[in-house]
């Protein structure tokens, strides 16, 4: 298998990590073990996107929505969070990746805040690959977030709302100083956005694979670059300009 040419890498892909439940549903097992195997992708795919040379990847792990599950199933997701910033953070820094979460953070118990901030604190200074993590995330609580923010900078009369352009709004999201993804990859043949990163995916090139995402590996995330990489990327322009911008 070889790696897609470096210049077209995509510089950040974000992934909806979708299908563990029916992954273990075919399998006579729990959800929870589709879960389990899903961080199993997880890490694959941290792996294969840093060798890749992607500079971000963002995983959609949980979402706001997702709160209306089974409380044994949150519980488990919440478990395997735990897990996860327990036992893999060292060998994470020791690959020089930076974690960042992102996401309604009023939701989490104290002991997954304080490993989410240790993480982030721990990681700050990598620089092989960024990992953003969307946990209790959706693409309108972000931008009803950033709103809140900038409402309450006008209001404390430190902003002049004529001066609002579409870079403070991305500056006041949870994903600030991250550039837009390149790339979304969806895995288990849904084709919906499902209130993911909704302002910061305008331009980005879409890839759906019938994939689940336990079965995902390095073989379909090239797969979804050489996808990307026959792709004319216009922003609104006319081909062959694109470089004119949105
Ligand atoms: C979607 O599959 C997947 C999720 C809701 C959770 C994704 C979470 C992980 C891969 C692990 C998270 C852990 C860490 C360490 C961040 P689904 O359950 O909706 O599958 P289905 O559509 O087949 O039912």
């Amino acid at each position: 298998m070889n790696l897609p040419p470096e210049t077209t890498i995509p510089q950040h892909v974000a992934i909806i990590m979708d299908g563990n439940g029916r992954w273990a549903q075919k399998r006579g097992q729990p959800r929870t073990f589709g879960h389990r195997k899903g961080v199993e992708a997880l890490e694959r795919t941290v792996r294969a996107a840093t060798e890749a040379g992607i500079k971000y990847l963002t995983l959609f792990a949980f979402s706001t929505e997702n709160w209306k599950r089974p409380a044994d199933e949150v519980h488990d997701l919440m478990h395997l969070m735990r897990f996860y910033l327990q036992n893999k953070l060292d060998e994470l820094h020791g690959n020089n990746v930076r974690l960042k979460i992102i996401g309604d953070r009023t939701a989490f118990s104290s002991d997954l805040l304080n490993l989410f901030k240790q993480a982030e604190e721990k990681t700050q200074n990598n620089d092989a690959i960024t990992l953003q993590i969307a946990v209790s995330y959706s693409g309108r609580w972000d931008i009803r977030q950033a709103v809140h923010k900038l409402a309450q900078q006008v209001k404390d009369g430190g902003l002049d709302p004529a001066e609002i352009t579409e870079d403070t709004i991305a500056q006041a999201l949870d994903t600030a100083g991250v550039p837009e993804p390149d790339l979304l990859i969806r895995t288990s043949g849904e084709q919906r956005i499902s209130n993911f990163l909704l302002w910061q995916l305008a331009y980005s090139e879409c890839y759906f694979t019938p994939t689940l995402w336990p079965d995902f590996d390095k073989a379909d995330l090239y797969e979804a670059i050489a996808s990307y990489q026959q792709r004319e990327r216009r922003f609104g322009a006319l081909p062959g300009t694109a470089e004119t911008g949105k």
